[in-house]
């Protein structure tokens, strides 16, 4: 048997020594010929790997570089030195797979985000973004376990399909027709996609929301967890091309469970991760703090990323309508003082970020749920209050990150739908089978989409959106 390794995290947590262990990894750094730190993946910390002095041929030695994956076999053993309760005496290494030392890009010295970034593919190796990382499956794991144990199901909505779901086109096309001028076309000269590979017009998917509700009419709760795909030109800290929305759908649900049901998610998956990651979190706050103190006094943040983290589990959410939004950021001094890019003068206009960003940071100093919004900024299927003015529309500004969280309840009567459809340009003739579900019982229901990248920007306190997912896709960039 190849594999009687045992977890570097194991043998780090527990208490026990005097034993013999196997353990394999990555060469983190090689001291005096001496000390191995070896890292595996497992956790932030590296074990200590010591090696007697004459037990290694000189080839040997020298092939124990930075990069360079080892099995070790030996006894752990109670640490003599400081740092680490217990270390591991090899008594035999195999050089697994060796690293190059001149060309090994990952040097034991502090690398930026954006260098980490262009070698993306070998990034997973440092302490930031194995912190990240781990951290990101832990949120993705409590997502799945929240929903479970409240009886939800998780449904599989398509990645490819012909409709724009947020009717705002942004969508990348998917064809297999020929981009030399050769494809067919119909007699207007526009392209025939009759002849394309699904026989229509098809786009990777923007949303699984329409989907999500035909489920919800038979499962009651449903929720997708997906990809998404916006071709939207944002070059920004908080846009990607590509990134992952876990969408839950509630029959018999109105706006206000819906808030209810959003807070109470965004809190257990962020407890969920307090709990399960406090060694990564710990570092990451401690990297944070570290980065602050660059920063001028004013501009740092009052609260630690774990202080931060306990205030939002601890606290309620602020819940305001987009009307008293706009009379708070209006009267501020920041607007009075002309301190936004986009100044606020009149009712209906869209927020910025720097406005919700105000809002959140400046004004309440905890999330904010914004409601209420003005019909004409906003999707197409949303539920129309009374006032014929807005929409029952809940969006979730969170400090530092802006909207982490768009929902709202839907419209499920059928008349009002197609009227909003018709005004907003909408082909009804496309969304036929959603209109379905208002004509074969409908019934009041709502849900939301949290941008998975955001909520791991948000407990990760990492600035760019572009390192909280593996191999991020941006305007003009696709690499790995
Ligand atoms: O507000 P959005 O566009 O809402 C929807 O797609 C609805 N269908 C959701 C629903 O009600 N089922 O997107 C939801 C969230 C945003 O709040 C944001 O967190 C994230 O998805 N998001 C993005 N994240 C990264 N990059 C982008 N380009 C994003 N666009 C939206
Ligand atoms: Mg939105």
């Amino acid at each position: 048997m190849f594999n009687t390794r045992i977890k570097i995290k194991e043998v780090i947590q527990s208490d026990r020594v005097d034993y013999s262990a196997t353990v394999m990894g990555w060469v983190r750094t090689f001291r005096n010929n001496q000390f191995i730190a070896l890292n595996d993946g497992s956790t932030n910390q590296n074990i200590q790997v010591v090696v007697a002095l004459g037990m290694l041929e000189e080839t040997t030695l020298k092939r124990i570089t930075t990069g360079a994956c080892i099995k070790v076999v030996g006894e752990v053993i109670a640490s003599l030195g400081k740092g680490q309760k217990v270390e591991l005496k090899a008594t035999s290494i195999e050089v697994l797979g060796d690293s190059d030392a001149e060309k090994f890009p990952l040097q034991p010295k502090k690398h930026s985000l954006e260098f980490l970034r262009e070698i993306a593919h070998l990034r997973f190796r440092t302490n930031t973004f194995g912190a990240v990382f781990r951290i990101r499956h832990s949120l993705a794991f409590a997502i799945h376990s929240f929903f479970n144990q409240k009886g939800f199901v998780y449904v599989h909505t398509p990645i490819i399909t012909a409709s724009d779901a947020e009717g705002a086109g942004e969508m990348f096309r998917v064809t297999t027709l020929p981009l030399d001028g050769s494809a067919p076309k119909n007699d207007d000269g526009s392209i025939n996609f009759k002849e394309d590979f699904f026989g229509k017009s098809t786009n990777l998917t923007v949303s699984g929301q329409l989907e999500g509700e035909l489920a919800a009419m038979a499962f009651g709760d449903v929720y997708t967890f997906g990809p998404t795909f916006r071709a939207e030109n944002s070059n920004t800290t908080r846009h990607l091309a590509e990134f992952w929305m876990i969408e839950p759908e509630m029959a018999f649900c109105d706006l206000e469970d819906n808030m209810n049901l959003a807070e109470a998610f965004i809190k257990y998956i962020i407890r969920y991760t307090m709990e399960h990651n406090q060694e990564d979190l710990a570092f990451l706050s401690q990297r944070l703090e570290e980065e602050e103190k660059q920063k001028p006094q004013s501009e740092r943040s009052e609260m630690s990323l774990l202080e931060k983290l306990a205030f939002v589990v601890n606290n309620d959410f602020e819940r305001i309508t987009y009307t008293e939004a706009i009379d708070i950021l209006r009267e501020s001094n920041h607007n009075k003082k002309k301190k936004f890019q986009y100044l606020i003068d009149k009712w209906g206009i869209d927020l910025q970020s720097e406005h919700e960003r105000y809002l959140v940071e400046k004004h309440f100093k905890k999330p904010v749920i914004l409601t209420n919004y003005p019909k004409e900024i906003k999707a197409f299927y949303m539920r129309q209050n009374d006032d014929g003015k807005t929409v029952a529309a809940m969006d979730i500004l969170a400090p530092g990150i802006g909207e982490i969280v768009g929902g709202s309840q839907r419209e499920e009567r059928l008349d009002k739908l197609t009227e909003r459809m018709k005004e907003m340009h909408i082909p009804t003739e496309e969304l036929d089978w959603y209109l379905d579900t208002r004509r074969f019982g409908a019934c009041p229901h709502a849900g939301f989409g949290l941008g998975f990248e955001r909520m791991v920007q948000f407990v990760t306190g990492m600035g760019n959106i572009r390192d909280v997912i593996p191999f991020p896709r941006y305007p003009k960039s696709a690499s790995f």
